[in-house]
C-alpha cells in the first residue's frame, strides 16, 4: 500500500490490464498484471521516489523490474518473498501453488539490507534515476548452494547462472513494485520491437490468430531454427519469435547482432501475415530445463498457446541432457502449465535429403549430415569466411560477418 506525503490517501493501483483480448492463451493465474503506474498517480511516486532509500539494481534486476511492470511475469507484482522463493527453488510452485520454475529475487549485500527496516519503502533505481518504489515486505537470508543445486542442477561456479547467484548479495528482498518508468534499454533497445504482452495480446487478435506458437533464442537464426519454426507453424495460424535481449554471457552473440540476423531474411522468407518478430527484454539463467518452464510460462502471458523447445533448450556446456528441457514438463499436468509445448528433435541438414533432418527422419548415414560446433562457426566467422549455406542463409553469414567486425573495431570497454 502506498501513502502520499501527508498519508491522507493510499494508492490503489489498476494492476491488471484492461481491454487485453484474452482469446488465445489466458495469462497464468488468470490475470495479466500490469504495474506500471499513469498520470497523477505516477507523478507522486516518482517524487516520493526521490526521497527514499536508492537501491541501485544490476542488469537482471531490470530486467525482472522490465517483466513484472509489464505484466510478463504475471501473476508476479514485485521480488519474490520467502514462501514463495523457497517453495520456487524446491518444488517449482509459488506458495499458492501455480507453477513456477526460477526464482525473480532481489538481493542485496548485509549492509544494505541492514539499512533497509521491514515495511520500508525504497526506490529501485537505475544510475541514480528512480524507476519504481517497492515495499520490502520481508528480507530473508537464503541458501546459494541450494538454489545452485535445485535451480542449476550444479553447484560449479563455472556456470554462468550458478557465477551470478554467487556474486550477488547474502539477502533477498521481497515485496510488490510500483514502476514508474522503464530501464532506460526499454527505449532505447529495439523500443519497435519491445511489445509488451498486452500489445503482444493485441496484435495476435488483429491478425485473427487463435493458435500462436512462440520462439525462444539467444542465437542468430540459423537452418535448423528456420526448420523448426516453419514446421511449427504448419499447425497454428502465427509464429511470435521472440528473441532474448536481457543481458548473455560474454561469448553469445550480442543482441544488436542477432536482431539483425533475424531482420536480414524476414521480408524475403517469412511471411508477414503469420510471423512477428519482436523482443524478449529477460536476463538470460541458462537454467536449461527449469528456464524452459519459466520461458513457456512467460510466453503464455505475452499470449502464445503453443511454445517450442527443441535440444538443450536454454543450456550451456555440458550441465544438461539433450531433451531433459521437454521431459521436465512431464511433471506437472498440461493444464497447470497451460500452453502447448511442441518438442523438437536435434535438427541439422542432411546432404542426401537435401534439407533440415532429424534421425527420426532421415535415414542416412551420419556422414551426409552438416554439423558446426559454437566454436567452429566463431572461428570461421572471425576469419570473415562465409558459412556454409546448409548451416545458415547467406543474408546471416553477411551479418554475422559484419557483426564480427564491427566487434574488433570497437575501442575496449571501459573497465572504470
Ligand atoms: S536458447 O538458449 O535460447 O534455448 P538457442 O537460441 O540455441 O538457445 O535455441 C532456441 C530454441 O531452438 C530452443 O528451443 C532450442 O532447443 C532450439 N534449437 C536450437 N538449435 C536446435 C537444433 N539444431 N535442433 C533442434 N532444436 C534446436
Amino acid at each position: 500500500m502506498l501513502y502520499n506525503e501527508e498519508g491522507t490517501y493510499h494508492m490503489t493501483l489498476n494492476d491488471v490490464n484492461a481491454n487485453v483480448p484474452l482469446d488465445t492463451a489466458p495469462p497464468h493465474g488468470g490475470i495479466l498484471i500490469n504495474r506500471m503506474l499513469r498520470g497523477e498517480l505516477r507523478q507522486a511516486v516518482q517524487e516520493r521516489g526521490q526521497k527514499l532509500f536508492k537501491l541501485e539494481l544490476n542488469a537482471m534486476n531490470l530486467s525482472d523490474l522490465e517483466l513484472i511492470a509489464v505484466g510478463a511475469m504475471s501473476p508476479l507484482t514485485g521480488f519474490m518473498g520467502e514462501a514463495d522463493y523457497n517453495r520456487v527453488v524446491g518444488e517449482m510452485r509459488l506458495s499458492n501453488g501455480l507453477v513456477w520454475s526460477i526464482p525473480v529475487s532481489l538481493a542485496v549485500s548485509m549492509e544494505t539490507a541492514e539499512a533497509i527496516a521491514s515495511g520500508q519503502e525504497i526506490a529501485l533505481c537505475e544510475k541514480g534515476n528512480v524507476l519504481a518504489v517497492m515495499e520490502v515486505a520481508e528480507k530473508y537470508t537464503y541458501d546459494k548452494a541450494r538454489e545452485a543445486q535445485l535451480v542449476y542442477g550444479t553447484t560449479e561456479e563455472v556456470h554462468p547462472g550458478v557465477a551470478r547467484l554467487y556474486r550477488q548479495g547474502d539477502v533477498l528482498l521481497g515485496g510488490e513494485i510500483w514502476v514508474v518508468e522503464l530501464p532506460a534499454a526499454a527505449n532505447i533497445e529495439f523500443p519497435e520491437l519491445r511489445h509488451t504482452p498486452a500489445q503482444a495480446r493485441r496484435m495476435f487478435a488483429r491478425r485473427g490468430w487463435r493458435r500462436v506458437v512462440g520462439f525462444q533464442t539467444r542465437n542468430p537464426i540459423h537452418r535448423a531454427h528456420e526448420y523448426i519454426q516453419k514446421a511449427a507453424l504448419e499447425i497454428v495460424d502465427g509464429l511470435f519469435l521472440h528473441p532474448l535481449v536481457g543481458e548473455t554471457k560474454a561469448d553469445d552473440i550480442p543482441a544488436d547482432v542477432r536482431i539483425a540476423s533475424y531482420q536480414a531474411i524476414l521480408r524475403d522468407y517469412y511471411p508477414a501475415d503469420s510471423v512477428l518478430l519482436g523482443v524478449f527484454p529477460a536476463a538470460m539463467r541458462y537454467a536449461g530445463p527449469r528456464e524452459a518452464i519459466f520461458h513457456a510460462i512467460i510466453r503464455k502471458n505475452y499470449g502464445c498457446t503453443h511454445f517450442i523447445v527443441g535440444r538443450d533448450h536454454a543450456g550451456v556446456g555440458k550441465y544438461y541432457g539433450t531433451y531433459d528441457a521437454q521431459r521436465i514438463f512431464n511433471n506437472f499436468k498440461k493444464e497447470e502449465i497451460g500452453i502447448e509445448i511442441l518438442p523438437f528433435d536435434y535438427t541439422f541438414y542432411c546432404k542426401k535429403c537435401g534439407m533440415v533432418v532429424s534421425a527420426k527422419t532421415c535415414p542416412h548415414d551420419q556422414e551426409n549430415w552438416v554439423f558446426l560446433s559454437g566454436s567452429q562457426v566463431r572461428q570461421m566467422l572471425e576469419r570473415g569466411e562465409m558459412l556454409p549455406e546448409e548451416f545458415t542463409r547467406p543474408e546471416v553469414s553477411k551479418v554475422l560477418i559484419d557483426g564480427m567486425r564491427a566487434r574488433k573495431q570497437q575501442p575496449p570497454e571501459d573497465e572504470g
